[in-house]
Order: C-alpha cells, then sequence, then structure tokens
C-alpha cells in the first residue's frame, strides 16, 4: 500500500518545521511548496538528508509545482506574509486571502479528496478563504488553532503546579486571537479541574498569558513568530487524520448551527479522523461562557466582513444548500 502523502505550503518556519515532525513521526511523505524558487527543494533535500542519521524512509521532496503534489490525503496551508512594520490589519487579510485563495485553488485542482489543515493568520478568517477557494465540504476544511491555544494553557498549568504537561488536558474554545474562549471547568491536571486547585487570581493570570501566547512569543523573537509548538499541533491533527484516530481535539470548525452559531468558522473540539471532522462536540456552557463564545465569533464576524470589504471574495457564509458535495 502506498504510504499517505501529505502537502505542506509554505516551506517558512512553521511548514518547514511541520515537514520534519510529520516525516519524523513516519506519518506520510512530505511535498513542500513554495512560491520562492529553491527553498523547498533546498530544505526538502536537507530534511531528507538528515533521514539516514534520523532513520526514517519517508520521501520528502520540495517543488514550486503543484503537480507534484497531485493525490495528496491532506494540504496543509501556512504560506502567508507576516505583518510588516507600517502595513495595517486590513493590508494583511487582503494580502494573506489572496495568497490562501490562490494556494489552495492550485492544490486542490491535483487532490480533489484531500483534507485542508488551514495555519496561516488571521486563522479563523483564512478558513473562509480555504473553503471558499476549494469548493470542499466543510468537514474537509479545517483550522488549526485550538491545539496550539490549549497546549499552551497546559504549559502554564503545569509550570504552576510543578506537575508533568502529559498530566493535564486543557479546554479552550472560540476565535484564535484575543478573544479565545479557555474554559478553566474544563481544563484538569491528573483529572482534577484546575478551579480547585488555583485560586480564580492565579487561573486568570494563566488564562491571560494564554490569550496572548502568540504575541508574547513574538515580543521575544522580534523578528517572527512561533513556529516549534505550532508545528506540532499540525503535527497531532494530521496523525488523527493520517492514522484515523478519532482524536479529540480543539480545531477551527464550520457551524451550522452549533453553539448557537450559523455559517462562521470558530474553535469547538471536534472528532478528527480519515474523513476529517467527524462529529463537532457540542458542550453545555454557563451564560457567562456562551457570551464570551459569541463575542468570540463576533470578532470572527468583523473579520470575514472586513474581507467582503476589501472585495477578497470570500463569502462569510454559505449555506449548507449551497455547498458542494465535494470533490
Ligand atoms: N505560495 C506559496 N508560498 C508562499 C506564497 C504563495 N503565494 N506566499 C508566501 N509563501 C511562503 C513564503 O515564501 C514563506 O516561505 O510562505 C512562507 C511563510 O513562511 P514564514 O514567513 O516563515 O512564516 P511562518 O512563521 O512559517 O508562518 C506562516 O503560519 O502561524 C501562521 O501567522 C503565521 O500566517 C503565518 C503562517
Amino acid at each position: 500500500m502506498p504510504r499517505p502523502r501529505v502537502t505542506v505550503i509554505g516551506a517558512g518556519n512553521v511548514g518547514a518545521t511541520a515537514a520534519q515532525r510529520i516525516a519524523e513521526a513516519g506519518l506520510a511523505d512530505v511535498v513542500l511548496v513554495d512560491i520562492v524558487e529553491g527553498l523547498p527543494q533546498g530544505k526538502a533535500l536537507d530534511l531528507a538528508e538528515a533521514a539516514p542519521v534520523v532513520g526514517h524512509d519517508i520521501r520528502i521532496t520540495g517543488t514550486n509545482d503543484y503537480a507534484e503534489t497531485a493525490g495528496s490525503d491532506v494540504i496543509v496551508v501556512t504560506s502567508g506574509l507576516a505583518r510588516q512594520p507600517g502595513m495595517t490589519r486590513d493590508d494583511l487579510l487582503a494580502k494573506n486571502a489572496g495568497i490562501v485563495r490562490s494556494v489552495v485553488q492550485q492544490a486542490v485542482a491535483h487532490s480533489p479528496g484531500a483534507i485542508i489543515i488551514v495555519v496561516t493568520n488571521p486563522l479563523d478568517a483564512m478558513c473562509h478563504v480555504a473553503l471558499e477557494a476549494s469548493g470542499f465540504p466543510p468537514e474537509r476544511v479545517i483550522g488549526m488553532a485550538g491545539v496550539l491555544d490549549s497546549a499552551r494553557f497546559r504549559t502554564f498549568i503545569a509550570q504552576e503546579l510543578g506537575v508533568s504537561v502529559t498530566s493535564t488536558h486543557a479546554f479552550v474554545l472560540g476565535g484564535h486571537g484575543d478573544t479565545m474562549v479557555p474554559l478553566p471547568r474544563y481544563s484538569t491536571a491528573g483529572g482534577v479541574p484546575i478551579t480547585e486547585l488555583l485560586s480564580p487570581e492565579r487561573i486568570d493570570a494563566l488564562v491571560d498569558r494564554t490569550r496572548n501566547g502568540g504575541a508574547e512569543v513574538v515580543a521575544l523573537l522580534k523578528t517572527g513568530s512561533a513556529f516549534y509548538a505550532p508545528a506540532a499541533s499540525v503535527t497531532q491533527m494530521v496523525d488523527s487524520i493520517i492514522n484515523d484516530r478519532g482524536m479529540i481535539l480543539p480545531c477551527a470548525a464550520y457551524l451550522q448551527g452549533e453553539y448557537a452559531t450559523q455559517g462562521l468558522y470558530v474553535g469547538v473540539p471536534v472528532e478528527l479522523g480519515r474523513k476529517g471532522i467527524q462529529r463537532i462536540i457540542e458542550i453545555e456552557l454557563t451564560n457567562e461562557e456562551q457570551q464570551a463564545f459569541e463575542r468570540s465569533a463576533a470578532a470572527v464576524r468583523e473579520l470575514v466582513d472586513a474581507m467582503e470589504r476589501l472585495g477578497t471574495e470570500a463569502p462569510g457564509s454559505r449555506t449548507p444548500e449551497a455547498a458542494p458535495a465535494g470533490g
């Protein structure tokens, strides 16, 4: 049986690190794509030359030609620009929407049955672009955000309690941004909710740090943004999909009535398997949590509306009837 195949678009920090992790975990053959000539080829060659030392037989190739990505099972989209000095949020939104639309259209033409994982920011808005550009059904277009956000929350919980990160679990809902909604009562250490282990003040501090997790890394790095934890998060999602593991992971999913939200990508727990999102898991929220969720969804809606205003042709919602059955 041929090995599964994952295309990673964008051979920058997140893309190349994800390619390395996917290969070293033995999950799938990897095709790295970038618009810059030589970059994906060079990184793929370097990664391939690490294989004898690491001890795997995964095939890693780099290309600027989407024909070489044909038949991919998963397409990971990391291509995009980082915000430059003087660039407004809207400029970035329009630029990255253009990039994501173009790479998705080219990639799906060669891999009509793939599952797309979107990583490019602003994440939730880029998911809308990828959904529209691919014509795929929503369960095959998924955003990577919650795995990363909950990993950050888990890191801080473990540090605070002085316990192993592997004994922690964290629950994060909402958009990928300042309005994300970490849920302390569903976040645990050794199965015990952190609300029973930590004071409300300490929990607030950890929640705040989680919300600003991306910005904290950017402030330290000064150039560039986080990529080790984002790449690890992508790899976990690829593992659950390729190996049909059915992990329940927080991901950006297209809601069609769940959590009282219609036609919008927002972070929620989903079951990830070979078909993509196999189930969206709905949990009871308190009034306060539901309000925080709605505020977060409203922030995503604003971005999607801004894209429409900017003429980036990414309609904010589409009716389930209008959604093509997939390719
Ligand atoms: N087609 C293919 N690749 C492209 C295109 C395009 N049209 N436009 C840009 N790229 C490539 C760039 O050449 C670069 O190699 O995307 C890559 C982006 O890499 P980095 O600048 O290193 O950015 P990275 O840190 O990997 O982040 C990528 O993930 O977490 C998010 O916010 C982050 O949106 C950003 C994305």
